[in-house]
């Protein structure tokens, strides 16, 4: 597995032959203005929640690449509307095999409606397996009991969890999570882009060091093998 991170929570995995990009939100980002956004290329795009800083390149993106999206129901009957029709819709607690592996869609404590007001469902993370290996994307979340869970039912080897606190958990709190998770190698995610979610970030890796795990937050544009 190799991961190109784009900033904020939008990331791409190269799994299974396929590249499946998380939660595009590039063109909004003003510290992932060196990323091109038309030199992205997906087969799958994977949609957490409907909130801006997870979808702001999505309809343009999925066009663009002719991917299919995997989000919830509500996700991809709004885009239906809008003529992007490669959609397989999920809701929490399912599992579903694809070309590349398996995905699995989770709890996460959240909200999530589109920029314009519309319900988006509940919001979800993932957890995808191929390879012999199992990835949790949590999403926007707070802490929750129910990742213990997530940790009995999957091997999780790597976890991107969000730590820019005040609209998801902050590094301690995700720190506790990757205990939680039994997962000692996680990928710090929205954190920095904006002024709410600015954090120390030494204060962040000694966070988890202090519960005996890996944080590694990545440069935009920086490639990591998982
Ligand atoms: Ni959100
Ligand atoms: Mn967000």
């Amino acid at each position: 597995m190799e991961i190109n991170y784009y900033g904020h929570s939008c990331f791409l995995i190269k799994v299974g032959g396929k590249k499946l990009l998380f939660d595009p939100f590039i063109r909004g980002n003003e510290l992932a203005k060196e990323i091109n956004i038309d030199s992205i290329e997906a087969d799958y795009i994977l949609v957490s929640h409907g909130h801006e800083d997870h979808t702001g390149d999505l309809v343009y993106l999925a066009k663009k690449t002719d991917a299919t999206v995997i989000a919830s129901f509500e996700i991809t009957s709004w885009l239906q509307k809008q003529g992007i029709n490669k959609v397989h819709p999920m809701n929490v607690g399912g599992n579903k095999n694809f070309e590349f592996g398996k995905v699995s869609m989770t709890y996460a404590a959240h909200s999530s409606s589109f920029a314009d007001g519309t319900y988006a469902g509940v919001a979800s993370g993932f957890v995808i397996t191929a390879e012999g290996k199992s990835v949790y994307y949590s999403g926007d979340t707070g802490l929750t009991q129910e990742m213990k869970l997530i940790g009995e039912m999957h091997a999780i080897s790597l976890a991107l969890l969000p730590i820019g606190d005040n609209f998801t958990m902050d590094a301690k709190d995700a720190a506790t999570a990757a205990n939680f998770l039994n997962c000692k190698d996680v990928i710090g995610l929205h954190y920095d882009t904006f002024g709410f979610i600015v954090i120390n970030n030494q204060e962040a890796i000694n966070s988890f060091a202090n519960k005996g795990v890996k944080l590694t937050l990545l440069k935009i544009g920086e490639t990591f093998a998982a």
